[in-house]
């Protein structure tokens, strides 16, 4: 791989021992992939930083990258964690048993990163964030979290490859990444297509299981583009939460959202996805029983879905089953300005907890014989690989099984 003078430099540690340590990771990689160079990169999300997912020794590496003076070079931002950071005890009204070793383990983990000046907001979706607004499309940046990465890439027209947390981590210490994948132009436009045969937008779970199929059916590595009018801004980002959770894409080419229409016969492959097939999908995903739980929020929700959930609520009688809203402390926030009339309501029905969700958290590992109904195709394809009985609906068509 070329390296620039700079580069050379801090590579031979210069910069100190921790920048050399991450800069010598991407080289290897890169040069690993066949990258030709690295190339600057605005802003960093790092994923993969529970600490029942990387334990004792993931703990060690970033207190040593610590001790070693890491400091991140770019805006770098953080994925949810196992539990609400400022109110652990939280997690009890979900069931939800934190053992201290865990909670101690995790808050290192985020004083670590806090140390090497990342934010530590602890959301999947940094793209709501204001911290994130100043991005722009063909921005490059370093992205952990497969449903952030695909709006990231399809929404924004921000770019980013699909990197694990440690990588996005070395990528911001240095400001850097390697010049390939997504960050090619070339690489962006798609030789494949999906057109849906329906003119009716679709509603989030809709949209989820349209991006399950899509991400089943499609082998190649290029963004294949789809064809298809969807409900809302929900059912974009559950659709591309699917995307990410049933495949390993990280981008698809959205008509109309993530660039201008495509002449769909000119690509070198198309297929057109029935509309029975999806509605078959849809009748064979819905709940067959009284819920437990249901839950909203993965990807974390946005101050407009709370809002949406307590209109629905408004002067309904206490739930049957339990609620549970995750969102980001920030989204939170907007929430409570923008939305004051349906504080009360949703403080009342529901249990809205931040900085986490309930599969990055233990929920239901002790008692795999509860039953989940949600919106979100990705909480349905992790929770169901938990053991629990799990169920898709829309917000709207929840509320009834609330009172079931
Ligand atoms: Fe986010 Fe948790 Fe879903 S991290 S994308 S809410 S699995």
């Amino acid at each position: 791989m070329y390296l620039t003078r700079e580069e050379e430099r801090i590579l031979s540690g210069y910069e100190g021992e921790a920048k050399a340590l991450a800069i010598k990771t991407l080289v290897k990689v890169g040069e690993a992939l066949g990258a030709e160079r690295l190339i600057p990169i605005k802003h960093a999300h790092v994923s993969g930083i529970s600490y029942g997912t990387i334990g004792e020794h993931g703990l060690a590496l970033l207190e040593e990258l610590v001790e070693k003076g890491a400091r991140v070079e770019v805006p770098t931002t953080v994925n949810p964690i196992g539990f609400d950071s400022e109110e652990p005890s939280l997690m009890s009204r979900i069931g939800v048993r934190l053992d201290d070793e865990f909670v101690k383990g995790q808050m290192r983990i985020v004083k670590a990163l806090r140390a090497m000046g990342a934010q530590t907001t602890l959301t999947c979706t940094p793209y709501y964030l204001p911290d994130t607004r100043f991005l722009k499309p063909g921005d490059s940046v370093s992205w952990g979290e497969s449903s952030a990465i695909l709006y990231g890439n399809s929404v924004i027209g921000i770019r980013t490859n699909r990197e694990g947390g440690p990588l996005a981590l070395m990528s911001a210490i240095v400001g850097k990444t390697y010049y390939w994948g997504l960050h090619i132009d070339e690489n962006r436009k798609p030789t494949t297509g999906f057109k849906v045969d329906h003119n009716e937008p679709l509603d989030e779970v809709m949209a989820g299981l349209l991006g399950k199929l899509v991400a089943e059916r499609y082998a190649g590595v290029r963004p294949p583009y789809v064809k298809v009018a969807l409900r809302d801004e929900l059912a974009v980002k559950e659709m591309l939460a699917a995307v990410g959770a049933a495949g390993s894409l990280a981008m698809i080419y959205l008509d109309g959202i993530t660039g201008p229409s495509i002449d769909i016969v000119k690509l070198e492959r198309f297929e057109t996805i029935d509309w029975r097939e999806l509605a078959s999908l849809y009748e064979e995903h819905k709940p067959s029983e009284k819920p437990d739980v249901v839950f909203l929020g993965c990807p974390h929700s946005r101050a407009e879905d709370l809002a949406r959930l307590a209109k629905l609520l408004e002067g309904k009688p206490e739930p049957k089953s339990k609620i549970v809203i995750t969102l980001s402390r920030s989204e939170y926030r907007r929430f409570r300005e923008s939305y004051p009339e349906y504080l009360g309501v949703l403080k009342e029905k529901a249990v809205i907890v931040r900085d986490t969700c309930l599969i990055v958290s233990p929920f239901g590992r002790d008692d795999s014989g509860l039953t989940v109904v949600t919106n979100s195709y990705k909480a349905y394809f992790y929770l169901s690989k938990r053991g629990l009985k799990v169920g898709l609906s829309t917000i709207e068509d929840m509320i009834p099984l609330l009172y079931m």
